[in-house]
């Protein structure tokens, strides 16, 4: 193997993690290309040089520096086949791809249709890639919706309100319950566990007799929206209710440490990974190791252990 490419979508810790690839190719003596804008660049053949050097103080960046974009044209035969021609052309052998579920279905299309040597790296806030517990992002997704959750708390408690924080996550749960947890949020609305809206609000209406005054409610993307939620509550208790939709706010930002450090295990990893031979998968860390996960292997996306974490936060809200 002499030149591989990376291909990204974007999230934080996804510039550390073309960082790790690129010097760790460098020293590896294999010529690295940047893919610009995703698999719409790849069947473009828009490629970009990357030394040590392109990659310096790129670290603590949020987004891509290698830009990104959805594909329609690559879910195509004609697509794929101008992205494998187009890397032949320029004599790419090796490719890394730096992304979420469908970022990783790209790769895995090259790698299991057309023999092509792709290494996944898993880096998506949403944290819902099937068998892998941590991918790049998601701990700075997380601290950026914790940041906001913590200042609308002053308001909450200061008014005596009623707030709805919706968190981003697609289908998956997981940066809600995370959100909620190290929060301290009231109660957490999320796609895999049913929590009827009118327990919450006698829940609200009993807490309130109590003379509790404020709650955070984190609900899930993928289960409601906060506007649904919070017109809910106040039509049942006649409580004013007001909202936060985070939105891409969670996908930017700074990476926090622990996102830098798993895109420099993972970077690096993966371009031992693809000089070894061993491509077609993704390296994940699972207990503290890099390992080797192929495409397509069933697994859970396991958001946590859902109902001892439901538990823990009720008793501790
Ligand atoms: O998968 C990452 C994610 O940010 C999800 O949490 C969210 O549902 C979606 O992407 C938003 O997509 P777009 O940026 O295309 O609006």
């Amino acid at each position: 193997m002499n030149r591989i490419a990376i291909l990204t979508r974007d999230c934080g810790g996804v510039n550390a993690a073309i960082r790790a690839v690129v010097r760790t190719a460098a020293a590896s003596g294999l010529l690295v290309d940047g893919v610009l804008r995703g698999y719409e660049g790849l069947i473009r053949g828009d490629f970009v040089p990357l030394d040590r050097r392109s990659v310096s103080n790129i670290i603590g960046l949020g987004g891509t520096i290698l830009k990104t974009a959805r594909s329609e044209t690559f879910t195509t035969d004609e697509g794929q086949q101008a992205a494998l021609a187009s890397m032949r052309a320029r004599g790419i052998d090796g490719l890394v791809v730096i992304g979420g579920n469908g970022s990783l279905s790209g790769a895995r299309v090259l790698a299991s249709k057309y023999g092509f040597p792709v290494v996944g790296i898993p880096a998506t806030i949403d944290n819902d890639v099937p068998g892998v517990e941590s991918a790049i992002g998601a701990d700075t997704a997380v601290n950026v919706a914790l940041d906001a959750v913590d200042k609308i708390r002053d308001t909450a408690t200061s008014l005596e309100r009623i707030f709805v924080v919706e968190v981003m996550g697609r289908k998956c749960g997981w940066i809600a319950m995370q959100v909620a947890l190290s929060g301290g949020c009231e109660e957490v609305l999320l796609p895999e566990k049913d929590v009827p809206i009118d327990a919450l609000c006698e829940e609200i209406v009993a807490g309130r007799a109590r003379g509790k005054a404020s709650w955070i409610i984190v609900v899930a993307e993928g289960r409601s929206t906060a506007s649904g939620v919070a017109s809910a509550i106040t039509a049942a208790t006649g409580l004013e209710t007001r909202i936060a939709v985070l939105g891409h706010v969670q996908r930017g930002g700074r990476p926090t440490a622990v996102d830098r450090i798993l895109a420099a295990r993972l970077g690096h990893a993966a371009v031992e990974a693809l000089a070894d031979g061993r491509t077609g998968g993704c390296v994940h860390l699972r207990n503290g190791r890099v390992e080797f996960l192929p495409f397509g292997t069933a697994g859970e996306v396991k958001i946590t252990d859902i109902e001892s974490d439901y538990h823990l936060l009720k008793v501790l809200s």
